[in-house]
């Protein structure tokens, strides 16, 4: 096991996520919270301090949990510092840090030194990526540098007779291009792990947890939100309890144009998944009638969802003669990092977390959780589901909020014609971009309604008709995002067919910006 620190850095779960894209099993537990004794019962082969916002010089900084360094220093575990972590080693080792005069922030070209541990023979030239404001002004007795800057500043450090090594860019983040030649190093010469671990050991591993916790007359629910985690958890405890899970999909009127037949035909159809489609549409949009506030609106949605769930689970009990005991849900590593420790690890236990869709259920439902994607990261689900079987299109669909399309009419009242105009808009542009192949390529492409009706020509007709807003997105993992930028006779295209084809729709706008500042969704 490969083990991250965590000191708060952005770029924390990305580095958990690399090494395990380079086969080595790798966990991450919070700096602030892990005991020795958590850190001790992983046995970890390697551990790497991230980085984080702090400065070590702070009064109260975040540091190693007490007795670390002799820990790693009797067992032989090498320590990897990344930007914090350089500077942690370097404040613990006798050196120091302080405020730098030139901040570095963005790419950078560094000059290792050939010879060290952590570049070999290559010496080249390479560009990474920086973000620092402190520097290193006293290099710690023993340590050498191995990298600088082109301006001069330290890169890397090393001390291979301590086995403690540290860097000062990024070398996990896709603007660091060589990094992952620095990091292959360090877990398999460095670290002498093996690349032997595989997504699949968790699907075997969760199915053999599965098998050995439920009792043979236990029944479980599951909310199916048309997502792919939730499908993939589902379509994982089914195979172990088969008909003794009961899902249900509720249809809240918010869904996109045809979604409720085109994921129940997937459900069923592809995957056998014993699932009921509660048609709940009237009931949603009575509740929203005269709501403007998003987040009103998401208050609302999240209510109703509570009460149609707990509407089919006392529905369920009664046909069953009991209640069901367990709740699936598809929640993924990085909302559980904070709060959970890897297995084998004893900690505190996490318990339902206010998810978009069964947040705070009633606590008169006790029921226990099934969470088998709960080490995954959202690429190793989509892995997963792939061998379950799950058709390449629904494991690639763009995300959706909770709320579905209600946030999505902005500023306005959500009812049955805005969401009518809204899908068949937002139609036009999905199927054109994936007639166009250009639907893998995006994060995420959605329409919006804006409210605002302004005077039009159509058809040799004054109109007086609404406006929409077309979003397309690129991102990593949805937490900041550039826009797409389309060929011009694509947009021109789309904004000819849905003005042809829509009616109450006149004017097409394009949303420029990128994340930040918007965000991804307006609402
Ligand atoms: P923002 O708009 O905050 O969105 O940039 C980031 C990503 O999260 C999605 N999103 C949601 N997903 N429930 C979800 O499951 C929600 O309530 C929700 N709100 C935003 C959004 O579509 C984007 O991909």
């Amino acid at each position: 096991v490969a083990l991250v620190l965590d000191f708060g850095s952005q770029y924390t779960h990305l580095i958990t996520r690399r090494i395990r894209q380079l086969g080595v099993c790798s966990f991450c537990l919070s700096a602030a919270e892990a005991s020795l004794d958590a850190v001790a019962k992983l046995a970890p082969s390697l551990i790497l301090l991230s980085g984080g916002p702090h400065s070590v010089y702070e009064p109260g900084a975040p540091s190693v949990p007490p007795g670390f360094f002799d820990y790693v220093r009797d067992r032989g575990v090498p320590v990897v510092g990344i930007c914090y972590g350089l500077q942690l080693i370097v404040a613990q080792m006798g050196g120091s840090v302080e405020p730098a005069a030139n901040r570095e922030y963005g790419s950078m070209d560094v000059v290792p030194v050939a010879g060290s541990v952590l570049y070999g023979d290559d010496d080249s030239t390479q560009s990474v990526w920086m973000s620092h404001g402190d520097e290193v002004v006293e290099m710690p007795r023993g340590f050498v540098v191995v990298a600088r800057s082109v301006q001069g500043s330290i890169a890397a450090i090393e001390n291979p007779d301590l086995g403690i090594y540290a860097l000062q860019y990024h070398p996990e983040v896709s603007h660091s291009p060589k990094g992952i030649d620095t990091l292959k190093r360090l877990l398999f010469e460095v670290g002498g792990l093996t690349d032997d671990w595989k997504v699949q050991d968790v699907l075997q591993e969760q199915i053999d947890l599965i098998a050995t916790t439920v009792g043979p007359d236990d029944h479980a629910i599951c909310a199916l939100s048309g997502g792919v985690d939730s499908t993939v958890a589902a379509t994982i405890v089914h195979k172990v309890m088969g008909d003794r899970l009961h899902c249900v999909f509720v249809d809240n009127g918010l869904l996109r144009y045809k979604e409720r037949e085109r994921v129940m035909e997937t459900f069923k159809r592809d995957l056998h998944l014993p699932v009921v489609c509660v048609d709940a549409g009237s009931q949603f949009l009575a509740k929203l009638e005269g709501v403007v506030d998003p987040e009103r609106k998401r208050k609302i949605i999240g209510a109703e969802f509570i009460a149609v769930f707990d509407e089919f689970s006392r529905k369920l009990e009664q046909e069953l003669g009991k209640k069901p005991k367990y709740l699936v849900q598809g929640t993924l590593y990085p909302d559980v990092i904070e709060s959970c420790p890897p297995p084998g690890v004893v900690g505190h236990s996490h318990t339902i977390k206010s998810h978009h869709n069964v947040g705070g259920l009633p606590p008169s439902m006790k029921l226990l959780l099934l969470e088998p994607l709960k080490w995954l990261f959202k690429d190793e689900v989509r892995k997963l589901g792939k061998l379950l079987g799950i058709p390449e299109g629904f494991l690639k669909r763009h995300p959706f909020p909770g709320p579905g399309l209600a946030v999505r009419v902005i500023g306005g009242d959500v009812t049955e014609e805005n969401l009518e105009t809204l899908r068949l808009v937002d139609e036009v542009f999905t199927a054109s971009i994936k007639e166009a192949g250009l639907y893998d390529e995006m994060w995420q492409a959605f329409a919006g309604i804006l409210p605002v009706k302004t005077v039009g020509v159509q058809g040799d007709k004054r109109t007086h008709s609404g406006s929409v807003v077309l979003r397309a997105v690129t991102s990593e993992d949805g937490m900041t995002a550039e826009r797409y930028t389309f060929k011009r006779e694509f947009l021109d295209q789309v904004t000819r067919e849905i003005c042809n084809t829509v009616v109450d729709v006149n004017r097409v706008f394009y949303d420029l910006t990128s994340k930040p500042p918007a965000t991804i969704e307006w609402e």
